[in-house]
């Protein structure tokens, strides 16, 4: 007799006999059915989206194999069972940003040096830096109006996110009115939280109730937060810290430790490990302490977060896209957990990288399931020579996904081979090439599908991208939506999604009477594809999934450009060496990559009669104003010549802060140009060009800085 295959490793369908197969049917159900739960309801996941993937495939695969499982109650006619009730959406009037990350002392000592340096400070001058623990749970920002709270709402995007007040208004420790003389507005920012016992405490209530566990107390605090019923949010004990701000009318302090006492005294509740230093050993010393501290302090936290002190200087340092100059997260070190690697799967992403998914034996890592992990690209695989079958050691650090570090090589059975890295698309069978980059010579770390246009995995994944909330954001059009409706032929490219509605009403059967759809889901997709006729120019280009443009450079173009049409010639005629690439090439953080991928996008014709077709469905609006009424908002900045009370990168900064857009060249697009000592070629185009030249004193003026 041969040998059952694992669970984790499943038999083909064809082996198994009718019996088996209704067994495992009836398994997958109710296991399929545990994870929708958790998911939609208790926005509380215990796997990740392809773990999900692969348990519904196989479910699907056994009903086509034994149609008969297929009964009224099966899950596969469910399908985008989405809540329809949501929470309003709340627009940040300050963007909630995130941090940057540091893993080791080395690099705590290079951002104190690069804050350092940028301010220019000399060596005896100190710097004072606030260190606090980095809670594990999830952002909120308090809106207080006269001292009252009037608006709560979540992180979301960081631009955007859930209003949460009801529910915030349940957690004790939140004050609703502040105590004593506060600003008119105050935008208080903190971690809501959930302890270690309360969690305990909340999971052994669900088990005795027979309802699904949390994970972790984060994912308990934001299932928490994020319910629609608040009576249920009453009940889950809550806590708050706060650690920051938002809107404010008049600061209280000139420092990051002054404002967070001024919270205390208002009533807030500010985490007691939070200090102030001079120096990175004291810095080092006390993460070290906290660090010690960390498994009785009660809560979960995941490192330690460095402020500069003094606010002034905080602006100084401004942003570096989403993240501020002037903090940082000091990460504790990521947990690990030994496991069997089981396979290695190949997903094609949407500009057809090929990327290795390690599917691994599950194992308990810091608390959460794991049972895939990355592997990077085909270099680290053979660098680590990690081959199917290994004893593997896995590593998660907070959000990030699991990363293979190491192989147990005693632990390796006798005959694995070496894995062997596919040179052909899993997808599509189109040839799968490492691009050489013609500058460097070097080989990309990354292989890509070579059929683009032909490669279903690709079109899925671009569309996927096309339709998901920081891009269209199209309600009811998730990943499962999109799969089916590119296997069915109803929607293969982003146009089709627009047309969908009218093609719709010709169809035979209609979509209301397929399986897993009904009137009124229907009714839906079809008004959330009615809602995006129009959007914003930025999150369009995001949209298009054009390589190297992210979010941060679909807006610097937007900026840049004003409208598509602009940029979308420009791109066209950006071919190398001439004056369109020049001007792409020249818009602040966007390089030479950005330009040629911009061009090599729009000048491909398939691409432009997909636009055109787009084009003719959408109407573009402009991007939303970032900063306020300031003087050079939206104006193109150029600066030259020696400055002398700003680097140049505090000026760049500076110009950012107040909604300019900063250009190292000058051109007929160049708005303002400041001129310090010692200005040469630049002064001289933009006298020829006639463009405004002012002086760095005028600068502060202009911009409101006396
Ligand atoms: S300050 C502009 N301080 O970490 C700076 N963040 O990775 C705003 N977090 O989104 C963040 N503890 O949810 C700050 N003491 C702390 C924090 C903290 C936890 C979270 C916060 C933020 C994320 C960034």
């Amino acid at each position: 007799m041969t040998k059952k295959p694992s669970h984790a490793h499943p038999a083909s369908i064809e082996e198994l006999t009718p019996l088996e197969a209704r067994a495992e049917h009836a398994r997958l159900h109710q296991e399929i059915a545990a994870h929708d739960r958790r998911y939609y309801q208790d926005d509380a996941p215990t796997v990740s989206d392809a773990d999900y993937d692969a348990l519904r495939l196989r479910y699907e695969a056994l009903e086509r194999a034994f149609p008969e499982f297929a009964t009224a109650e099966s899950l596969t006619k469910k399908v985008g069972a989405r809540p329809s009730e949501k929470f309003a959406k709340v627009k940040h009037a300050v963007p909630m940003l995130s941090l940057g990350n540091v893993f080791s002392d080395e690099e705590v000592l290079e951002f104190v040096a690069r804050v350092r340096r940028f301010l220019k400070l000399a060596e005896d001058e100190s710097l004072r830096v606030t260190a606090e623990p980095k809670i594990d749970g999830l952002s909120c920002s308090l809106r207080y109006e006269r001292g009252r709270l009037l608006l709560a709402a979540t992180r979301g995007d960081g631009y955007e996110g859930e209003d949460v007040t009801a529910n915030i208004k349940t957690i004790g420790e939140i004050p609703e009115k502040l105590h004593g003389v506060v600003p008119e507005i105050l935008e208080v920012r903190g971690e809501v939280y959930m302890a270690h016992e309360d969690f305990a405490a909340l999971n052994e209530r669900q088990k005795t109730a027979g309802k699904p566990l949390f994970a972790n107390p984060r994912n308990a605090a934001a299932g928490s937060l994020r319910q629609l019923d608040s009576r249920i949010t009453a009940q889950r004990p809550l806590h708050f810290f706060a650690y920051a701000w938002g809107e404010v009318s008049e600061l209280p302090a000139k420092t990051q430790m002054g404002v967070l006492d001024a919270f205390k005294r208002y009533g807030l509740r500010i985490n007691p490990l939070t200090k102030i230093y001079a120096t990175v050993e004291e810095m080092m010393t006390h993460y070290r302490a906290i660090e010690a501290q960390r498994a009785t302090l009660g809560y979960d936290i995941d490192g330690v977060v460095y402020k500069v002190n003094d606010i002034a200087l905080q602006e100084r340092l401004g942003f570096v896209s989403r993240a501020p100059r002037w903090a940082v997260a000091h990460k504790f070190p990521a947990e690990r957990a030994t496991t069997i690697l089981r396979d290695i799967e190949i997903q094609v992403g949407r500009t057809g990288a090929l990327t290795p998914v390690a599917r691994l034996e599950p194992v308990t890592v810091g608390g959460v399931v794991v049972s895939n992990a990355s592997l990077h690209n085909e270099d680290e695989i053979a660098r680590k020579d990690i081959r199917i079958g290994d004893t593997v050691v896995v590593q998660r650090a907070g959000d990030v996904i699991p990363q293979i570090v190491e192989v147990v090589k005693d632990k390796r059975p006798q005959g694995v081979k070496p894995y062997e890295f596919p040179h052909v698309c899993p997808r599509c069978g189109s040839a799968a090439l490492r691009e050489i980059d013609e500058k460097t010579g070097e080989t990309d770390v990354v292989r890509r599908c070579t059929g683009s246009l032909v490669c279903p995995a690709q079109a899925v994944e671009r569309l996927k991208h096309f339709a998901s909330r920081n891009a269209m954001d199209i309600e009811g059009l998730g990943d499962k939506q999109i799969e089916y409706f590119y296997d069915e032929g109803m929607i293969k490219t982003a146009s089709d999604i627009f047309t969908l509605p009218e093609r719709e009403a010709q169809m035979s059967p209609r979509l209301a009477e397929r399986e897993g759809y009904g009137e009124t889901s229907v009714r839906n997709l079809f008004a959330a594809i009615e809602a995006r006729r129009k959007i914003p120019v930025n999150r369009f280009i995001y949209a298009l999934g054009v390589r190297h443009v992210g979010e941060t450079n679909a807006r610097r173009l937007a900026r840049h450009f004003g409208d598509f049409e602009s940029l979308r010639e420009t791109a066209r005629a950006a071919a190398p060496g001439g004056e369109a690439r020049a001007r792409i090439d020249s818009i602040d953080g966007v390089g030479p990559v950005v330009a040629e991928a911009l061009h090599d996008f729009f000048a491909e014709p398939h691409n432009e009669r997909e636009l055109d077709a787009l084009l003719k469905q959408i109407a573009l609006e402009p991007m939303p104003a970032v900063a306020s009424a300031s003087p050079v908002a939206g104006k193109t900045v150029v600066f030259t010549g020696a400055l002398e009370r700003l680097t140049r990168d505090e000026a760049k900064a500076q110009a950012e802060r107040f909604g300019a857009h900063v250009a190292g060249s000058v051109s007929k697009k160049t708005d303002l140009v400041v001129a310090g000592p010692g200005a040469g070629s630049k002064l001289k185009k933009a006298a020829e060009l006639g463009i405004e030249v002012i002086t760095e004193d005028e600068w502060f003026a202009r911009t409101g800085q006396g």
